[in-house]
């Protein structure tokens, strides 16, 4: 597949056309407004993803690498040892701004790789190759995207009903989106799903940015609240569960948005096969287990207040607030990757992916 400036600058993350500052579309306006921001200091792209404006695991993940060369053009020292630790030093604050999607880590250390494994050259020629090489991340999120697409649609049948909760789609990462992308392209094929999006409590990333997704591209989309799945399931509606990832351990076990290891109890109830899809960059082969992923706890008043025009509860009441939860490999039909299907045992099977792509391992 060949990957145009085109394709690249109609993804919600992109590098400005003058190539000096990273261009998102601010995901917490959605769906109400579409306005772009311009980030050109690591405090603004700091932000950007702390505050959820860039979101989505591979999202981060390409803000991050278009970050770390719009950082290393104003870094003015020209000596090799000044440049690589400035720039060492702007990637770990970086990661620290959220720390459950691997994609930000992954992304920082190989634009982090590229200087340490070019200190024979002169700087300004380090940042000709930083600038491919975030060009390469994004590319390569593009290419992946389409394939795990193509993959997911592979495993649901015209007319078929399928739940999602969060947003995996093109606003969280490239062009066709993770768990969102079978749908879209299916309905590029004249293949029609019903797909149920959960709202996605507390920050609603499923009513306002995935039936926002799904309804712009013309799928058929019914909204419900997150409490609402199990009825829906019960009703005989959904016939598939696809949702994204955040971070996979080696073990199968994944970490995504709040909410979702509860939806893969339910399908287990039902008797409903529940895939997760990403691509391989979020599969963290250095964390052996869930219970070594490390989840982002959020603002209380996420909770609290944020949506509402009066506060749903007392100031002072004890909120909790964590953002992602762990999805034990048990309840996993297969995670849906870009270089093929991976079936149970998933600890066997994804050291096979690694070591050998192939295709439905
Ligand atoms: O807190 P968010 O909105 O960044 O959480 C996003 C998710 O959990 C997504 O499902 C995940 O990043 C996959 S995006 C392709």
């Amino acid at each position: 597949m060949v990957v145009t400036s085109e394709d690249r600058m109609s993804c919600s993350v992109h590098l400005s056309e003058d190539g000096r500052s990273v261009v998102i579309l601010d995901q917490r306006k959605l769906p109400n407004r579409e306005e772009y921001l311009e980030l050109k200091t690591a405090e603004e792209i700091f932000e950007a993803i702390r505050t959820l404006a860039v979101r989505g695991a591979p999202a981060i993940g390409i803000c991050a690498a278009y970050g770390m060369y719009v950082l290393a053009l104003g870094e003015g020292k020209e000596d090799f040892h000044s440049f690589s630790s400035a720039l060492e030093q702007a990637g770990a604050y970086l990661i620290s701004s959220r720390p459950t999607a691997v994609n930000l880590s992954w992304a920082v250390k190989r634009m982090l790789a590229v200087v340490a494994g070019n200190s024979d050259k002169d700087v300004p020629a380090i940042r000709d190759l930083l600038l491919q090489e975030c060009i390469s991340i994004h590319d390569e999120d593009i290419r992946m995207c389409a394939r795990i697409s193509e993959y997911g649609l592979s495993l649901v049948r015209p007319g078929d009903g399928i739940l999602t909760h969060c947003n995996a789609g093109p606003l969280a990462t490239s062009k066709y989106g993770t768990a969102i992308g079978p749908m879209l392209l299916g309905k590029e094929r004249g293949i029609d799903f019903r797909v149920f999006a959960d709202e996605t409590r507390p920050l609603l990333q499923g009513a306002r940015l995935t039936s926002y997704e799904l309804q712009r591209a013309g799928v058929d989309v019914t909204l419900i609240c997150d409490n609402m799945a199990s009825l829906v399931m019960k009703n005989g509606w959904v016939q598939a569960c696809f949702v994204g990832c955040d971070r996979i351990a080696a073990n199968g076990d994944f970490a995504n948005k709040i909410g979702t290891s509860g939806v893969a109890i339910l399908a287990k109830h039902y008797g409903i096969p529940f895939y997760t899809l990403g691509p391989t960059s979020t599969i963290d082969m250095a964390c052996p287990t869930g219970a070594d992923i490390r989840i982002e706890q959020r603002d209380p008043d996420e909770i609290r207040t944020m949506w509402y025009s009066e506060p749903m509860a007392l100031p002072e009441v004890k909120c909790y607030n964590p953002a992602f939860d762990v999805t034990d490999h048990s309840l996993l039909t297969a995670i849906v990757t870009d270089r093929g299907i991976v079936r149970p045992p998933f600890d066997v099977n994804l050291k096979k992916l690694f070591a050998e792509p192939g295709e439905n391992l």
